[in-house]
């Protein structure tokens, strides 16, 4: 099967009680389980992975070249500081939808920057959990062009 990676970055790991109000209420483990059973319907293997740590992240996008066909990738604040995500996604050369459960660019003016956006195919937010499923629409759509 197509195998598709979906990449979790800090604090996602306390979604469904970190600010509900912002976030929603859904877990990251119901996030990843939909984005599988999403996956599915559509012929992709969903692999999820989630770190609080950077350079964990640039592992796993190195690791995908060669395994995944795509990343759907929510880099939570590492979004608005890390050249070096944006330099791992541009070395790779995999499409990369950049998806966040908050309208980014309805809150904090430090939010309104991203540094994935650039080497991304495109940013999906403020759709809560969703976005996830919405990204790999996105990304299925893409990849049956390629
Ligand atoms: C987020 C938005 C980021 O600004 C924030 O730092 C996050 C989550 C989102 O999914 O809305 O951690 O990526």
């Amino acid at each position: 099967m197509r195998s598709v990676l979906v990449l979790n970055g800090p604090n996602l790991n306390l979604l469904g009680t970190r600010q509900p109000e912002v976030y929603g209420s859904t877990t990251l483990n119901m996030v990843e389980d939909a984005c599988v059973a999403h996956g599915a319907t559509m012929g992709l293997d969903v692999v999820c992975f989630q770190s609080n740590h950077e350079g964990d992240l640039i592992d796993q996008i190195h690791k995908a070249k060669g395994t995944h066909l795509g990343i759907v990738l929510n880099a939570g604040a590492y979004t608005h500081t890390s050249i070096a995500l944006h330099d791992a996604i541009a070395s790779v050369e995999l499409p990369v939808v950049e998806v966040h459960l908050s309208n980014i660019h309805a809150r904090e003016d430090f939010r309104h920057r991203s540094y994935i956006a650039p080497v991304a195919i495109g940013q999906i937010c403020g759709f809560g959990a969703k976005g996830y499923l919405l990204a790999l629409d996105a990304l299925n759509a893409r990849l049956e062009e390629m």
